[in-house]
């Protein structure tokens, strides 16, 4: 027997005071320290962003010029440490492997080492999953076009770094998200910065949250290969599955970042093959789950955009999560910084409602 609790996933509940990101979901807004995410795109970038997000916690007066220069040079230590745990993760998916490289970081590390290691770790990843040696970063270039070089071991075109540096700033923070929330848990305990993000990737990687990305694209390609996109929907939903890219805890319309990706994905390629059957997909999902579960609004979230972008800009699936980590890992640092300054440690209740002793 299963019995649901009053805030039962903490839905609702309060758990931090924040200066970082906030986000309402009856609106449709989200606000990374003052900016919305249409501004960050549009003229901060993924290291302006990551400056706004960590200036007051992990340095004061950052700039994006000073963040670009401390990832360009914390990506060739992440690179000497490979051989620290590629051996073995190598063996391993890259979701998983990641893990173990973020794991194999000491407690000292910095927040831009910690932060650099994601994207050289998912190139070289990638890399030696396919049989290739992995490449070196180049510390002149921006994250987001090092991991491309790193990845295809050549110059890439800008417009591909360009969508990838729209993805990573449209998703890098969103208030308490769960592996944000994991990340504050960890440092509470005043273990290491380290910890906290191992511990909140690993938070991330679920299929409800950070590892939605990838099955959304395996969702649409399972639906357009059954020919009957009702159906399709009907029968998963009756058997209790999930509709990937589908619902969230705090949007109650269709994420607001979706539209976003969408239009970087028609900049990057207008003649976009998936886009209109995601389109349809979509329209008939959001009714399906109407009908389903007619109390409870139920929209798209931003994960089958977010996948239609990163496949178009060349990246495979399994790379979804990775990358998306990669954005969202200076979300966890900054939050982990501001809780280990100001907050308390966490520690919530339970109701207790097993047996009582018999004697
Ligand atoms: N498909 C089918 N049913 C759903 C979906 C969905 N995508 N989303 C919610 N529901 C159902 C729930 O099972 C629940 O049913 P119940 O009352 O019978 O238990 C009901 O709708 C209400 O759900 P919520 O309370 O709104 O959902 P919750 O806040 O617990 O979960 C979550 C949010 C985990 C994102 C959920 O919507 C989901 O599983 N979505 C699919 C996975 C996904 O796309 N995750 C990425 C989210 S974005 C991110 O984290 C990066």
């Amino acid at each position: 027997m299963s019995i649901r609790l009053d805030g039962e996933g903490l839905e609702g509940i309060v758990a931090a005071r924040t200066v970082l990101s906030h986000s309402d979901g009856e609106q449709g807004i989200v606000w990374v320290r003052g900016h919305t995410i249409d501004d960050l795109v549009t003229r901060h970038g993924y290291e302006g962003t990551v400056a706004l997000l960590w200036d007051g916690f992990a340095g004061t007066g950052l700039t994006r010029d000073a963040i670009l220069h401390q990832l360009g040079a914390a990506r060739p230590l992440a690179f000497s440490r490979l051989d620290d745990w590629l051996p073995a993760a190598a063996k391993r998916p890259p979701i998983e492997g990641l893990r173990l490289a973020l794991a194999a970081l000491p407690d000292a590390s910095s927040p831009a080492e910690i932060l650099a290691t994601l994207p050289v770790a998912t190139a070289a990843l990638l890399r030696v999953r396919d049989g290739k040696a992995p490449i070196k970063p180049d510390p002149s270039l921006s994250t987001a076009a090092d991991v491309l070089c790193m990845l295809n071991g050549a110059a890439v075109e800008e417009r591909f770094a360009i969508a990838l540096e729209s993805y990573l700033t449209a998703v890098i923070d969103n208030g308490l998200g769960t592996s944000t929330f994991a990340a504050r848990v960890i440092i509470s305990t005043r273990a290491s910065l380290a910890a906290a993000v191992v511990g909140a990737y690993g938070a991330f990687t679920g299929p409800l949250h950070g590892g939605a990305p990838g099955l959304a694209l395996d969702m649409l390609d399972e639906i357009a290969a059954s020919g009957d996109v009702d159906r399709w929907l009907d029968r998963t939903l009756a058997g209790g599955g999930r509709l990937m890219g589908f619902g969230h805890r705090v949007f109650r319309i269709r994420d607001p970042r979706a539209d976003l990706l969408r239009a970087a994905l028609q900049r990057l390629d207008p003649g976009n093959k998936r886009l209109a059957f995601a389109k349809e997909v979509e329209r008939r999902a959001v009714a399906a789950l109407q009908r389903r579960k007619p109390g409870r609004r139920l929209e798209a979230n931003i994960e089958m955009d977010a996948a239609l972008l990163l496949d178009a800009i060349g990246l495979p699936r399994e790379a979804f999560t990775p990358v998306f980590a990669i954005a969202r890992a200076v979300a966890w640092i900054a939050h982990a910084l501001e809780q280990q300054r100001n907050g308390r440690m966490i520690r919530p209740s339970s109701t207790y409602v097993g047996p009582a002793p018999t004697a």
